[in-house]
């Protein structure tokens, strides 16, 4: 690990990630400093043991260590999160000019909570594909990096009511102001075109083909508390637990086989070419393990923990949640259990977790919703039914969650490192048996 304390490396990792895309970029560049093989997969590959692979696809990331066992009988120790998070992602198009102002228009991405989207200083990234003065396509990746977006809130004078519960609209209300000396489409993409070609000195582009373009919050996570006791920030559901489990993989010492799944489009249901319900993690799986019998037998030795924020009781709130499940920040990883198998819990899964917890001094809490309201997912049960894998959803206490700032302890990213770096180095996962 760095000099750097764990939540200010976190601070830098999710500062320098604005998009699923630049995550898998980001996370794909560590990986590549710390001596993982990057394997593409239209090329044979040849698995070695005691190596370090990874592959990426579309905002997506596999990474995983080999020890020097057989896979068949150590299995895996697999740890996934998602990549994306919710966010306004802009239209093909730019708003047609009916104001004196340059503005996008705007599809949520994800379950946004609209309301935090006004009045801050956002900015612009993500993917552009481009085509080159040669002739051919590219895509490259794109961050605007300082503040040039806003959403201006109407102002209360001119709608008094807005207290008392105001709907907002999600064509019309929250189209973020760019510019006032821009005036057409091709202007715009001229700025895109100028900005690619400064920062990529080879690239020559001359034309926009399409975007994948998202407004982020770009102020960065900080402390806050009389005693910095909470940290706020953007995207910490999930980029948090992408950074802490790639971190605890980085710094594992011992012999297991351990597997990262970070995929993109949780935030939107998982099915793409690259999300949990693709077949990215099991294609991998199938073509490290080479049979389908040798596959059954290290996925029924694995064991996968899905890291994703949990909900922590909201002091305003307390009515919200089951109140004989009190969620406190900075008192532990939380275990999300739900009857419907949106998270993929069981009491088998959850005391395995438990159980290595306990044996690092780290306390566990649990989640679970009223049972009068509807309870939402991570892509554990996805990634569970898709390998075949037992698993255990857990994740930091958080407030807000998707809100353009979501909240956490101080010490949470600490407590659930702890918890997952145990997983990837003791010597063998203990052993629950049946009887
Ligand atoms: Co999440």
């Amino acid at each position: 690990m760095s000099n750097q304390s764990l939540p200010d490396s976190l601070f830098t990792f999710i500062g320098s990630t604005p998009t699923p895309f630049h995550a898998a970029a980001n996370i794909v560049r560590i990986l590549k400093i710390a001596g993982f093989n990057i394997l593409n997969e239209n090329e044979k590959w040849a698995i070695d043991q005691e190596g370090k692979y990874a592959i990426t696809r579309n905002g997506s990331v596999v990474a995983f260590t080999t020890g020097k066992g057989n896979f068949t009988q150590q299995g895996f120790r697999i740890a996934g999160a998602h990549t994306d998070s919710p966010s306004l992602q802009l239209k093909p198009h730019p708003r047609s000019p009916l104001s004196p102002y340059f503005q996008f228009s705007v599809e949520k991405y994800g379950g946004v909570l609209l309301n935090t989207w006004f009045d801050r200083e956002l900015s612009l990234a993500g993917r552009v594909t481009v085509l080159t003065e040669d002739g051919s396509a590219c895509s490259c990746l794109i961050d605007f990096q300082k503040p040039v977006l806003y959403i201006p809130s109407l102002a209360i004078h001119l709608d008094r009511k807005v207290n008392e519960g105001k709907e907002i609209n999600a064509q019309n209300d929250i189209c973020p102001i760019f510019a006032q000396n821009v005036s057409s489409e091709d202007q715009w993409h001229c700025l895109l075109l100028e900005r690619l070609n400064a920062a990529n000195s080879d690239l020559a582009a001359r034309s926009v083909l399409g975007y994948d373009l998202f407004c982020y919050d770009c102020a960065p996570p900080r402390y806050f508390g009389l005693d910095h006791e909470f940290i706020c920030g953007p995207r910490l559901d999930n980029l948090l637990s992408c950074f802490i489990a790639l971190q605890a993989l980085l710094d594992k010492e011992g012999p297991s086989n351990c597997m990262l799944i970070f995929t993109n489009h949780e935030e939107i249901g998982s099915t793409s070419s690259s999300g949990a319900l693709s077949n990215f993690s099991s294609s991998v799986l199938a073509r490290i393990c080479g049979s389908v019998e040798d596959q059954a037998m290290a996925i029924n030795r694995s064991f996968f923990i899905s890291f994703d924020n949990a909900h922590a009781s909201h002091p305003n709130f307390s009515d919200k949640g089951d109140t004989d499940h009190q969620v406190v920040l900075n008192k532990g990883p939380v275990i999300k259990i739900n009857s419907s198998q949106r998270y993929c819990s069981n009491s088998r899964s959850g005391a395995m977790f438990k159980l290595l917890c306990a044996e690092i001094g780290v306390q566990t809490q649990d989640f679970i919703m009223r049972s009068d309201m509807a309870c939402g997912s991570t892509i554990g049960p996805l990634t569970s039914a898709v390998l075949g894998v037992e698993g255990v959803d857990v994740g930091v206490p958080t407030w807000a969650m998707h809100s353009i700032r979501e909240v956490t302890g101080a010490m949470d990213p600490e407590l659930i490192y702890l918890a997952a770096h145990h997983f990837f180095n003791r010597d063998t996962l203990p052993v629950i048996s049946i009887i």
